[in-house]
């Protein structure tokens, strides 16, 4: 596998934060926060960390120049706590220094007096006390007060589903440069370059043109550096400001952990009823999300809970409410899925306890309740690809889903305490911001006159190869070779008013940006090479591999001919162009619209294997059908389907996080807290690339890659739990994951 960054990662060669070089006099920040969840600030003395050695200077709220306001979509979130701290590990002031050593001792030093608060760390309580940080919301279509009188069966529970610490291994981090002219540079490894250049604007009270941001690749960010990587290059750029010199500010891995939100936990209940044939006719569910402390992206992502609460099934009538609780936790962001996750953990769970109780295995409702074009979602989209049942039908023929069961229960026929277990799980995603303005990009492309191409959009580059796809973009988009083709780091003087590199749109949307600069080039160049060949008309002028052909017929004149000559007439090689996604709304009165450019299909079925001594299990297979539209990569594109499985396995599983009763994180380091290794991961990924589906609302036909895959980790609960049952029939099922091994054990022997 290699992409455009392999050689170098292999060779130690990219750069990341810790490799910037570093201007002369740099100084390293260390930041002091709040040891305790809720509580007033009575007394801060900052004078014996003031003359610890090294030590330059130490900024809290009372130095911020501008606003001490950090939130994005709702303004409740400051910089550095004023008088009031709301979780531990609220950032209370910076310390900087001439070593991180000295930073970190001088931090130890600052006496802070605290009178404690009563703190809430639970939503639903939170819920209780009105804690909100937006009014409820609700999705509905049909009538769902009706339709239970229909119903032959109707089952309901609650479910919970945990947090995940995102663990990208690059932790936050940022160079804060000043500039001529009482400007900033800032380095930061971010998704949202133009969110740090904003924010940082605000806080320093200075004009966005003041604040370049530049990042050139992140070593993972899964969400978690969509809004929160902001803080800390916000820090670095306040302190740098203040003292007039470079400031380098990065988490050491145990305050990231402590420090920045997670994936946030949800408590949820379902209802939900069916007829005798297995269809499902009503469907009502309460999600209560645990947002932290400040809303962050949470209004976001209750949004795309309910987008997803009913997965990839048609319900007629559906009534789903959300709310956003607030806790004394660090405030929960971003993670691959974006809060769908967690919606479709609960259909899937309610799924799963109709078929228990109907005595039928789960995939039986699961295939009667596909979507089928012309279908509609319960917010007014309707279903246009039949890519649902497409997918589940090819895991049942491609793969042999009815060999797969058959003999699983062989195995467990044969076997007494080892036990196996096998799921299906079908996924389908809506891909576009479902915050519509968000929804454009725009790049620059300059060719130099030696024929090399640069080129620079809002993409980030974060692993997920999107670098690779853009460049491929634009090598079919000119038909020139990959290899004249450079993507430039991400940078907000070159290009403004970026999205974040989220919602997996970072190829579609810049990629048709690009799509629409190298298409003016190209009508220019067209232009040029008509006159040169005294040819007439450009249209009969086509490009084709780095040669010129007129009428179909082969020319002498070459692309690097044909650019010196553009550049000798005087016409412009550089173009910029924008996009913006066509024909997408939402009214967020009446929750309904077409959010969605496209929805992503798919189907997986997974098989594990269960130690029933030890409650220990290993992921056997995860046999995938998948719809990449026209694939613009492969190799990428099944590197983010397994990356994307391993990860929502780990969710599901293995990846537990623990607070005390005080609201302190105790699994904040990988001692305790346990993600996928290369040991967990299945012994077998199998993905099967959906054939024949171009998708004409993607760049050169292809399809989003970047989230829908970590939601076929949740097949990986169901075929656990199926494991237990062959083991313990009567098992008490409570949908509460992760479904660690000392769960299953105790739950196997209770
Ligand atoms: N893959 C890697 N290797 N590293 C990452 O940080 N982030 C995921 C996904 N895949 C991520 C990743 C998330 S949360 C998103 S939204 C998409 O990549 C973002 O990139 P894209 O829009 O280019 O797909
Ligand atoms: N996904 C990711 N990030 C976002 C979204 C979304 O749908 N909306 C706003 N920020
Ligand atoms: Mo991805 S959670 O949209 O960064």
């Amino acid at each position: 596998m290699s992409n455009i960054d392999s050689i170098r990662h292999v060779r130690g060669e990219s750069l990341f934060i810790d490799d910037v070089t570093l201007p002369e006099g740099v100084l390293y920040g260390y930041v002091y926060y709040s040891p305790i969840a809720h509580g007033k600030i009575q007394k801060l003395d900052f004078s014996s960390a003031l003359k610890s050695e090294g030590v330059r200077g130490i900024f809290s709220a009372k130095d911020i120049p501008g606003e001490n306001q950090i939130g994005g979509i709702v303004p409740d979130e400051n910089l550095f706590a004023e008088d009031t701290v709301h979780f531990i590990g609220h950032p209370i002031a910076v310390v900087v220094a001439d070593s991180l050593i000295h930073a970190r001792d001088a931090v130890k030093k600052i006496k802070g007096e605290f009178k404690k608060l009563p703190a809430t760390f639970d939503p639903r309580q939170a819920a209780k006390k009105n804690e909100l940080i937006i009014p409820p919301r609700t999705f509905e279509i049909g009538n769902v007060d009706q339709a239970w009188g229909n119903c032959d069966y109707i089952v309901e529970d609650s479910v919970e589903s945990g947090g995940q610490e995102h663990l990208y291994l690059e932790t936050q981090g940022s160079v804060a440069i000043p500039i001529e002219g009482g400007g900033i540079k800032i380095i930061s490894a971010t998704q949202g370059p133009t969110a740090v250049q904003r924010t940082a604007a605000r806080v320093l009270a200075l004009p966005m043109h003041k604040v370049e941001v530049d990042v050139a690749r992140l070593g993972g960010g899964f969400g978690g550096k969509e809004d929160q990587a902001t803080p800390w290059a916000v820090m670095a750029a306040l302190a740098a400001y203040k003292l007039n010199v470079a400031v380098k500010l990065i988490l050491p891995r145990q305050e990231d952990i402590r420090l920045t939100g997670k994936r946030h936990p949800y408590s949820s209940d379902f209802k939900v009823g069916l007829n005798k044939e297995g269809k499902i006719l009503a469907y009502q569910a309460t999600f209560y999300q645990n947002a932290g402390a400040a809303a962050d992206l949470s209004p976001a992502i209750l949004d795309r809970t309910l987008f997803h609460c009913t997965n990839s099934y048609f319900v007629p009538n559906v009534r789903a409410t959300a709310l956003s609780c607030r806790t004394n936790l660090p405030p929960f962001t971003a993670f691959r899925g974006f809060g769908g996750p967690q919606g479709m953990f609960v259909i899937e769970s309610a799924i799963y306890k109709a078929a228990q109780i109907m005595g039928v295995d789960p995939s039986v409702i699961q295939k009667k309740n596909l979507l089928i074009e012309g279908d509609e979602f319960p917010y007014g989209q309707k279903v246009v690809q039949p890519h649902a049942k497409k997918c589940f039908y090819e895991i049942e023929t491609r793969f042999s889903k009815n060999e797969i069961y058959r003999k699983v229960k062989e195995f467990n026929s044969e076997n007494k305490l080892v036990k196996k277990g096998v799921a299906v799980m079908p996924v389908c995603f809506g891909i576009s911001f479902t915050t519509t303005f968000l929804n454009q990009a725009s790049a620059l492309v300059h060719i130099y006159t030696d024929g090399s191409v640069t080129i620079s959009t809002a993409a980030v580059e974060m692993g997920q190869g999107v670098n690779a796809k853009l460049r491929i973009i634009a090598a079919k988009s000119l038909s020139i070779s990959e290899k004249r083709i450079k993507i430039d780091s991400t940078n907000t003087s070159r290009i403004s008013n970026t999205s974040p590199t989220a919602a997996s749109k970072g190829a579609d949307l810049n990629g048709f940006a690009i799509i629409n600069a190298c298409k003016i080039l190209t009508e220019r160049l067209r232009h040029v090479a008509a006159e040169e060949l005294k040819a007439g008309a450009s249209s009969q002028i086509e490009i084709k591999d780095e040669v010129i052909y007129h009428n179909g017929e082969k020319t002498d004149l070459t692309f690097d001919q044909l650019i010196q000559t553009a550049y000798r007439n005087r016409i412009s090689i550089t173009a910029q162009a924008h996009h913006s996604t066509p024909d997408i709304y939402f009214d967020t009165k009446t929750n309904k619209g077409k959010p969605f450019a496209y929805h992503v299909y798919g189907t997986a079925i997974i098989e594990v294997t269960l130690d029933c001594l030890r409650g220990t299990y290993q992921f056997d297979s995860v046999k995938v059908v998948h719809d990449f539209g026209g694939s613009i990569d492969k190799v990428v594109d099944l590197g983010q389907t397994e990356g994307g499985i391993a990860q929502g396995i780990g969710w599901m599983t293995m990846e537990e996080l623990i607070w005390n009763d005080e609201g302190k994180l105790l699994t904040d380091a990988l001692s305790t807290y346990k993600v996928p290794d290369v040991h967990f991961v299945p012994k077998e990924i199998r993905v099967h690339f959906l054939e024949n589906v171009p998708n004409p609302f993607g760049p050169l036909n292809s399809k989003a890659v970047g989230e829908p895959p970590f939601m076929y980790g949740i097949g990986a609960y169901f075929a656990l739990l199926n494991a237990m049952r062959a083991f313990k029939p009567d098992l008490k099922i409570n949908f509460s994951a992760p479904l660690t091994p000392e769960k299953v054990l105790l739950s196997l022997y209770s």
